[in-house]
């Protein structure tokens, strides 16, 4: 049988990463792969009504951290495990990176507390930790992102945060990726969007020779 692949995709509002998404998911479907679409907060019913929550509602920096990590234990449960033990490629718009980034390096939130909730929350039955095996980080200046933010949709609570926020939320990524430098491909986010498929894409062909290796 097929081992089941988790890959998850990062970067702060405005990266663009949706599209690439896409993309990934339309490549490994090529290859005859059953992909599993998800994304972060949310993937399941309970979940995806914790992300209206978090994502519209003011409230203290404690409780939105809990929230995060009270929805993705629902999606690990209901939706990712179950696909990875079938084999299927999921793929994650956001995990628990997007956690660190955004509550520990945006909102300050204490880094090892979130520590304690990642491993509360991902551990498996051995005690191994479930982590995205490929994370790719679309890195881009908070400048760029709020151009291309500007003229997109109604922002919600956190897209609408000012510059220094999304320079706070970079580096959580960029501390992150320092602490687990294993899983993590950063590409330039402020290239085309031709130049960042074709990226994405020899991120995911080093990967897939490296893995299968
Ligand atoms: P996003 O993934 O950008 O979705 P959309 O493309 O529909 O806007 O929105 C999710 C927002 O939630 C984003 O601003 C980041 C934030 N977020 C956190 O603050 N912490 C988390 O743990 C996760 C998963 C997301």
């Amino acid at each position: 049988m097929t081992r089941g692949l988790f890959i998850s995709f990062e970067g702060i509002d405005g990266a663009g990463k949706s599209t690439h998404i896409d993309r990934v998911a339309q490549l490994f479907r090529e290859a005859g792969r059953a992909v599993v679409l998800s994304r972060e907060p949310g993937g399941t019913p309970l979940s995806e009504k914790l992300r209206e929550l978090v994502l519209h509602e003011p409230m203290d920096a404690l409780t939105e951290a809990l929230l995060m990590f009270a929805a993705r234990r629902e999606h690990l449960g209901q939706v990712i495990e179950p696909a990875l033990a079938r084999g299927d490629v999921v793929l994650c718009d956001r995990f628990t990176d997007a956690t660190f980034a955004y509550q520990g390096g945006g909102r300050g939130f204490d880094w090892q507390v979130l520590v304690q909730l990642e491993r509360m929350v991902q551990v498996l039955p051995d005690g191994a930790l479930r982590q995205p095996e490929l994370t790719i980080w679309f890195d881009l200046d908070p400048h760029i992102a709020a151009q291309r933010l500007a003229s997109a949709r109604v922002p919600d609570k956190f897209e609408s945060q000012p510059a220094d926020f999304f320079a706070a939320v970079r580096a959580g990524y960029a501390k992150r990726q320092s602490e687990m430098p294993g899983r993590f491909a950063r590409i330039d986010a402020a290239q085309s969007l031709d130049a960042v498929g074709a990226d994405v894409g020899r991120v995911l062909s080093d990967w897939m020779k490296r893995t299968t290796a």
